[in-house]
């Protein structure tokens, strides 16, 4: 049977997804919604037979999905998952949940109450090196763990605004924190300073801070920081986790794995698409039923999201955060 999904979104990253989707066995894109109706048209003329839409339940009302990808801004989630959730419709989401955490605490609410398939976009966990680290730190007591997401600013105008994006914590340093708990384990506490050294002289309307370090504990005792900025250039970057313990120290980042101990380097690289990974596990689940592939499900990702919103209770009210059960 051919499986119909619906993109929500006509920006950059739907277009990864319905690509990918496109090109899987038996998956059709089929409905497109986009803010304008000649948006979404555009965006569905790429895909054979499907149709473009304005408005969210015109589109499920129109269409019979098998399930909806969401690519909205931060700041847009909430009233489309709860309406998925309602008339049962699997989902896929993009990272992060919001921009807060009122609105995806509802949403798990619902999702308790009436459970569908669904998945989290956090894709580094689909890495092959990310598995790699993990698997190789059996055995071995993490100490401390240090994090980076060093970047420009996006140029989309919801990304430079507190109220669309969340800042740049909970917009992108969020694959970060996510991996620290997938490989660490839980946050117990955080503490954070961010400050504004450039990007809100360069252009107009940014109301995100620019500059940010986040000190965590973990529940194991395991002490982490991770720090962003998005000043840089384009074109100059860093992202990474690296874990220091007892053995020696495993360095990641998203195109290499490093792991040293007394005498010895191995370095692994990553040429695995960690997204073709993630849509398999998720359409795997829609065939079968079968959810075990998805390595990010919004329970989960719901504590990823307290870690980061927690870090910017921190930052504005300067003092530690103790994150709740
Ligand atoms: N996992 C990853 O590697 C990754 C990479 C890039 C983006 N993302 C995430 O994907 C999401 C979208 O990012 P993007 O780069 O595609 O952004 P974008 O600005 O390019 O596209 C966002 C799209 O959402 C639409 N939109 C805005 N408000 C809407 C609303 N209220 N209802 C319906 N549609 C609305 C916009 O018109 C636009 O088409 C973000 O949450 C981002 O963090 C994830």
């Amino acid at each position: 049977m051919t499986l119909r999904i619906g993109i929500v979104g006509t920006g950059w990253f739907s277009r990864v997804h319905a690509d990918l989707l496109a090109g899987m066995e038996g998956v059709r894109v089929a409905a497109v919604c986009g803010t304008s109706e000649e948006k979404a048209l555009m965006f569905a003329s790429n895909y054979p037979g499907a149709t473009g839409y304005s408005r969210f339940t015109e589109m499920l009302d129109s269409q019979k999905l098998d399930a909806v990808y969401l690519c909205i801004p931060p700041m847009a989630h909430g009233q489309m998952e709860l309406e998925l959730i309602d008339r049962a419709i699997p989902f896929f989401v993009e990272k992060p949940l919001s921009t807060n955490l009122q609105t995806p605490q509802d949403i798990l609410d619902q999702l308790q109450k009436k459970p569908v398939v669904h998945a989290v976009g956090y894709h580094f966990r689909y890495k092959e090196t990310i598995q790699r680290l993990k698997a190789s730190l059996s055995g071995q007591t993490i100490g401390m763990v240090m994090g980076a997401w060093m970047g420009d600013m996006p140029q989309v105008a919801w990304w430079r605004k507190q109220e669309g994006s969340g800042g740049q914590f909970i917009e992108q340093t969020t694959h970060i924190v996510d991996l620290l708990r997938y490989t660490a384990g839980e946050v117990e506490e955080v503490y954070a300073a961010y400050g504004n050294r450039v990007v809100q002289g360069q252009y107009e309307n940014v109301t995100v801070h620019d500059v940010g370090t986040v000190s965590m504990k973990l529940e194991s005792g395991i002490i982490a920081t991770v720090s962003n900025t998005c000043i840089l250039p384009g074109g100059v970057g860093q992202v990474e986790l690296r874990l220091y313990t007892n053995n020696g120290i495993l360095d990641w980042s998203p195109d290499r794995l490093e792991i040293s101990t007394p005498g010895v380097r191995t370095t692994y690289t990553g040429t695995d698409n960690p997204y073709a990974a993630e849509a398999g596990a998720f359409i795997h689940a829609l065939r079968t039923g079968d959810t075990s592939r998805i390595l990010s499900d919004y329970s989960d990702a719901y504590k990823t999201q307290t870690v980061t919103c927690a870090a910017l209770e921190s930052a504005m009210t300067g003092k530690p955060v103790r994150i709740s059960e």
